[in-house]
Formats: C-alpha cells, sequence, structure tokens
C-alpha cells in the first residue's frame, strides 16, 4: 500500500521560490551557507577538513550528545540522527504500530502524522483541535498510540500547564504510548526552549528537529528519542532508507546546536514580531472571520468568511499580490488558510499591505 498523495507539496513546489512573500512555508526564511556557519561558529578550515565517509548509522557521538542535551534524562545512545524529522516519524511508525492500531492525534494535522500510519493499516482518531489541548478530552479516548505535535501545526497551539501536567500524569498512569512531534520546540511564545514530553523511562517517545526554526530546512536533518530497544529497531530499518546522514550537515547541526544561544533570541523575537503584526491586522485583511494567535512555533490558522474555497482565495492572493499562504483544504479541512510567520519583517509588512489593499480579491 502507498501513501497518498502529500497534499501541502505541489504547492509548496509550485510557490515558494516565487512568491514576493512566503506565508506558505513553516519555516523561517533561510540563510545563506556563509550566514550558518557565522552562527554556528564555524570556519571555512573547519568545513574543508569534514572527512567525507560515512557517518555513523546513528549519527556523530557528538551531535547526539548536543541532542540527547536538550531532553531531561536523556543520554547519546538514546539518540537517533535522521534525514529531517520526515524519516524520524516514518521509522517510529514502522516499528511501534501493528496492524489496525488505533492512533489518536489533533486534528488538523501534518499530513505525514495520519497518513503512514494509515498507510500501516492504523485507524485514525482525529481529535479536534479546540478540544485537543485539554487533559480531559484525552482520559476519554483509548488509543494505542497518541501523537501530541506541540505547538502544534497548522494552528499554532499548546497546552497550558496545567493542562500539560495533568495529561503526562494520565497517561503515565495508564502506560500508554506516546509520540511527541516537537518540530517547533525552539519557537515557544516565551522563553528560550519550550517544553518536552520525551521521557524513555516511559514510553514516551519524541521526534524534532532545529531545521524550521533555525533557518536551515535544506540541512535536512532530524532526529528520533526512544528507549534503546525501540531505537535499535529503527535504526536498522534507517540502514535500509537513507543510511546515514551528511557528515556536511552533521557538523553544521552541531554547530548549531552548540551556539544556539547567540541567534536564537533575535530569531524568536522576528518571529514574535511578525505574529503581533499580523494579530494587530487581520480583521482588516478581505472575507476572513477570525484568528487565535499562535501560543508557540510558526504557523497559524486563519478563518475564512464561511462559503469560501480556501483554494480559490489563496491562488488569487498569490496572482494579485505574490503573497503565497496555504489553502485548509491541503490540510483536508476547507474554509482555512495556514499562515507562515518565519518571513522577513520588511517582506512580511509589504505583504499584509498588499493583501489588506486587495478588495477586489472574491
Ligand atoms: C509537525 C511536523 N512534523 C514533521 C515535519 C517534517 O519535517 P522535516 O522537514 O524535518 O522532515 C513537519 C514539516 O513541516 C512538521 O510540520
Amino acid at each position: 500500500m502507498e501513501p497518498r498523495e502529500f497534499f501541502i507539496e505541489d504547492r509548496l513546489e509550485k510557490f515558494r521560490l516565487k512568491a514576493f512573500c512566503n506565508l506558505g512555508e513553516s519555516g523561517l526564511s533561510h540563510f545563506l551557507l556563509e550566514e550558518v556557519m557565522e552562527m554556528g561558529q564555524i570556519s571555512w578550515k573547519d568545513l574543508s577538513e569534514i572527512p567525507l565517509n560515512d557517518s555513523p548509522n546513528q549519527g556523530s557521538f557528538a551531535l547526539r550528545e548536543a541532542i540527547a542535551d536538550l531532553y531531561p534524562g536523556v543520554s547519546p545512545g538514546q539518540v537517533l540522527v535522521t534525514t529531517g524529522t520526515g524519516e524520524a516519524l516514518y521509522l517510529a511508525f514502522h516499528v511501534g504500530l501493528t496492524p489496525k492500531a488505533r492512533v489518536a492525534l489533533i486534528w488538523p494535522a501534518f499530513q505525514a502524522l495520519y497518513e503512514i500510519p494509515k498507510m500501516l493499516g492504523a485507524e485514525i482518531i482525529k481529535v479536534p483541535h479546540d478540544r485537543a489541548f485539554f487533559a480531559s478530552t484525552w482520559k476519554e479516548i483509548d488509543a494505542d498510540l497518541y501523537i501530541i505535535n506541540h505547538p502544534h501545526n497548522p494552528t499554532g497551539k499548546t497546552f497550558l500547564d496545567p493542562e500539560w501536567e495533568a495529561v503526562l500524569t494520565h497517561w503515565k498512569e495508564e502506560k500508554k504510548t506516546v509520540l511527541f512531534d516537537e518540530h517547533y520546540r525552539f519557537l515557544p511564545g516565551s522563553g528560550s526552549l519550550g517544553k518536552t514530553g520525551v521521557d524513555p523511562n516511559y514510553s514516551f517517545y519524541g521526534t524534532g528537529s532545529f531545521t524550521k526554526c533555525f533557518g536551515v530546512t535544506g540541512l535536512r536533518v532530524g532526529w528520533l528519542v526512544a528507549e534503546e530497544g525501540f531505537l535499535k529497531k529503527a535504526r536498522s530499518f534507517k540502514d535500509y532508507l537513507t543510511h546515514t546522514v551528511s557528515p556536511i550537515s552533521e557538523r553544521i547541526a552541531l554547530g548549531l546546536l552548540k551556539s544556539k544561544e547567540s541567534f536564537l533570541p533575535k530569531i524568536q523575537n522576528r518571529v514574535r514580531e511578525n505574529i503581533q503584526m499580523f494579530d494587530s491586522l487581520w480583521r482588516d485583511l478581505p472575507h476572513v472571520k477570525s484568528f487565535v494567535s499562535p501560543a508557540g512555533g510558526l504557523v497559524g490558522w486563519l478563518e475564512l468568511e464561511p462559503g469560501i474555497s480556501s483554494e480559490i482565495y489563496a491562488d488569487k492572493l498569490f496572482e494579485k499580490t505574490g503573497v503565497f499562504v496555504l489553502p485548509g483544504s491541503n490540510f483536508e479541512e476547507e474554509g482555512y488558510l495556514r499562515i507562515g510567520f518565519g518571513e522577513r519583517e520588511e517582506k512580511m509588512k509589504e505583504g499584509l499591505f498588499r493583501w489588506k489593499e486587495c478588495t477586489d480579491l472574491i
């Protein structure tokens, strides 16, 4: 069996490089290699001396150590470096799911979170985002695997602390298996690093990366965190797929993680300012109904007036203004647009101005 087409990808391929103002992507607008090397305190000499053999299959020890440091109680042996978070998810689902498993996740969702489980024969339980950030909701759902993507793509929602503590306690008591997709953890609403649910003492696994938050998606580095038995099986599966991650990507990843305190606050400020800018003027945009400011991450979910096709809206907006957004239909949820907040401030400002002025949009 194959997964269905990845709905967001065609549109991203078509528009991301052409858009005047890119609010369609879920990552920070990219940096150049030269800028990234400065951020990661890597010299050209460092780069030129990287041996181009295969990295260790599990990922270099130094990189796994830096990743493990992001999680309380996690050791480098419990980290597998992968080609993006996408591969980590693919491996986790193949290792962890049995056919007909019941998989519960926040809806709408990044498609790989349910499409791969579906392909493997799982039954998907969609938990609507307006109820998903309360512990009481999850207590009523009996599943074999819970997938918690927080901060959430596409709504930008996350859990308040008391709800978070209550739901973790519940899953621990019930000995449940949970996969936390924490791709946007470096962009919490406040503070420098968002909370994590990952805990290898329980079956609380994690997938993550820094690539979207740091503006370096082209590095294609992600990871899976799990107890050693699970991780060993995932590594063995990875040997058949991508086998190893490029040592160049791994070296740059290490530099970025080690020096993140020097550049991350600036990125976080930029994203928070973009969100504030959007929050202060979304009511002036044509044919929109509601918007809840994201509590974290890089994206938000804008509701359109009833009866408007999100695809037509997104197409016309691009045609008339050069502003690129993703239609809710790409998330199998009509009547919304997903807005990304990783664009450079000046472009975001000009893009929103053009959008606001576009009164003949529909
Ligand atoms: C929630 C979520 N998980 C996983 C991924 C896949 O990320 P990567 O590009 O690291 O493979 C994405 C990408 O948008 C995402 O939004």
